[in-house]
């Protein structure tokens, strides 16, 4: 565990700064990666820092809960539901893009296509919440498959396990 406890870590990414520490308490030294510069991707979960990791794990958790819940729930039509976790996957507090120049600090450390696929995700479940506003089954469908892509994608990018379903 780096020295950053994940809420304040939290409270860091959806300020939108850098994980560069605040004077105060100096950046964690990644227990598996330098971050005097960007990232090869190699596979993130290789070059991920600790700090980093420890965000995405619960994140994911969460993700794939919802993933399986929404297939069901649209073919259902349940639309508060869809809605709601859709939503839940768009708002998400995203992992802020390096400060331009920053080359020490854990955002910059990941590659920039790290933060392409975190916005396509949200995109994608923004898209679903809206078919599911407007009640439109094959909107929604489309816009699930859409989003299904996009953690599939990250995951080949990045050589992280790919989900089961
Ligand atoms: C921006 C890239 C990215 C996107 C988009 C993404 N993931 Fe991931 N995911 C990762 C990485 C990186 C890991 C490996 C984290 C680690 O090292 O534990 C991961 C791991 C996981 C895991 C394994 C978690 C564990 O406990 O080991 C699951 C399940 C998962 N993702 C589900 C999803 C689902 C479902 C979506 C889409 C709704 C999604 N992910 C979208 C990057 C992404």
């Amino acid at each position: 565990m780096g020295r950053l406890t994940l809420p304040s870590t939290l409270l860091i990414l959806s300020a939108g700064l850098a994980l560069a520490a605040p004077p105060k308490s100096p950046p964690a030294a990644p227990a598996t990666a330098p971050v005097s510069g960007p990232a090869k991707a190699v596979g993130l979960v290789d070059a991920l820092p600790a700090e980093v990791r420890t965000l995405l794990k619960p994140r994911m958790g969460r993700h794939i809960r919802d993933l399986k819940a929404l297939r069901g729930k649209v073919q259902a039509a349940d639309w508060a539901d869809v809605w709601h976790r859709a939503k839940a996957i768009a708002d998400e507090p995203r992992i802020a893009r390096p400060v331009e120049g920053a080359t020490d600090t854990l955002n910059a450390a990941l590659p920039a296509e790290f933060y392409e696929h975190q916005d396509a995700l949200s995109a994608e479940a923004t898209a679903l919440a809206a078919a599911a506003k407007a009640q439109d089954v094959e909107a929604a469908e489309q816009a699930f498959d859409r989003l299904s892509i996009t953690c599939v994608k990250c995951h080949g990018h990045f050589g992280a396990p790919p989900h089961k379903d």
